[in-house]
């Protein structure tokens, strides 16, 4: 990291035992998201000039599918792109495929495995309606299916944990999707690692502290409750979903505005063991501005906790990429104040088993 401050100093600033916890190294998976990023932009953007799609302009949208770790790319692209870009970006997280994604749209079946039964059955019904489909993978079912068919798939380096491989699916869905959107994705991305690099500092320095504050707070039993909205909803997102894979404990989600015309009653009554977390970018716009002081003021009357986690960058590309790199700075080392392995997701791994014994979904069997 920046200021010459090795990652074993990283680990004594968080715990005496947080190296030894971090057996398997996510907070360097974290730290060197920028670097994996820079080299996944150079490896994708030639790999996609090596396979053979319809031409873009064919296209009035992409949709992108996956589940986890595997969604993420896809939110933060959305973020990044749906309002400047005339074609559409749909995002999926189902079995189903809805009935109007035809041959007009891309669709990018994101697994980091390829074994994942709701992204396998994205594939297959692809498939069945001709829709043009590209498969982002590290192997599995997914590569080994697209291989034997000769549809386009994108490989992705094995054996980093999905939600890890952040730099790697993006960088993938930006180099597939940037020709359909007509925007320069990739280039943007360059710049953000760029701009990215003269914040370094910052991203540990406010990650490190927050994940002291939200220590605390769980000690007392509080549960995190992250607050983002458009166009920043990847990073809130991300911080949810790196808080419970990473530090194992419960934490939420919620969209705003939405969440002050519903969820905003819930702190007037009994359950309100909630520490907040608002995440906010520059491009922050009055209407919203006013929302947050709203809350602020509501939490402050009801002894409600809250923080604000602010990206600290001018463009959106490199505020979004501070952003999550500071909440998976803050699960990681939020876990391992908790005396938790950041990387093991046991019961997500039993749950596969599970339903793998159960139901047996096999795309090789469904093709044949
Ligand atoms: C594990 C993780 C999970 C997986 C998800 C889908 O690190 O992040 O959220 O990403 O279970 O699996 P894949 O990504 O293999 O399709």
């Amino acid at each position: 990291m920046g200021a010459g401050i090795s990652i074993d100093d990283i680990y004594s600033l968080v715990s005496p035992k947080a190296k030894l916890l971090d057996s398997s190294g996510m907070l360097l998976h974290a730290l060197s998201m920028p670097k994996y990023l820079s080299e996944s932009i150079v490896r994708y953007k030639e790999d996609v000039s090596k396979l053979t799609l319809p031409d873009p302009s064919t296209f009035d949208g992409v949709v992108i599918s996956g589940m986890g770790g595997s969604f993420i790319s896809g939110l933060f692209l959305q973020d990044l792109a749906s309002d400047r870009s005339s074609k559409a970006i749909i995002l999926n997280r189902d079995v189903r495929l809805p009935r109007f994604i035809d041959e007009k749209k891309l669709l990018v079946a994101v697994s980091y495995s390829g074994n994942t039964e709701e992204t396998l059955r994205i594939y297959l019904e692809g498939l069945r309606r001709n829709i043009p489909v590209v498969a982002v993978t590290s192997g599995g079912e997914l590569a080994a299916v697209s291989e034997k068919l000769g549809k386009p798939v994108i490989r992705l380096p094995p054996g980093i944990p999905p939600r890890a491989a952040f730099p790697h699916l993006t960088a993938a869905i930006a180099a597939l999707t940037s020709s359909v959107l007509g925007l320069d994705l990739l280039g943007e991305l360059r710049r953000a690692i760029d701009e990215l690099a003269k914040r370094e500092d910052s991203v540990l320095s406010d990650g490190l502290a927050l994940s002291r504050l939200l220590f605390s707070d769980v000690q007392n039993n509080l549960t995190p409750l992250i607050y983002g909205y458009s166009p920043y909803l990847s990073p809130a997102y991300r911080f949810k979903t790196q808080i419970n894979e990473n530090s194992k404990i419960h934490a939420f989600f919620g969209e705003l505005p939405e969440v002050n015309h519903n969820e905003i009653m819930g702190w007037n009554g009994v359950l309100k063991s909630f520490t907040v977390v608002f995440v906010r970018g520059r491009e922050e716009p009055k209407y919203m501005e006013a929302r947050i002081e709203f809350l602020e003021n509501l939490f402050d009357k009801n002894n409600i906790r809250f923080y604000n986690l602010h990206g600290n960058c001018e463009k959106r590309a490199c505020e979004l990429l501070s952003l999550i790199m500071k909440a998976d700075v803050v699960s990681i080392a939020l876990a391992l104040l908790l005396g938790v392995d950041p990387t093991p997701v046991d019961t997500i791994t039993q749950l596969k088993k599970f339903l793998d014994s159960k139901i047996g979904f096999s795309l090789h069997r469904e093709i044949n």
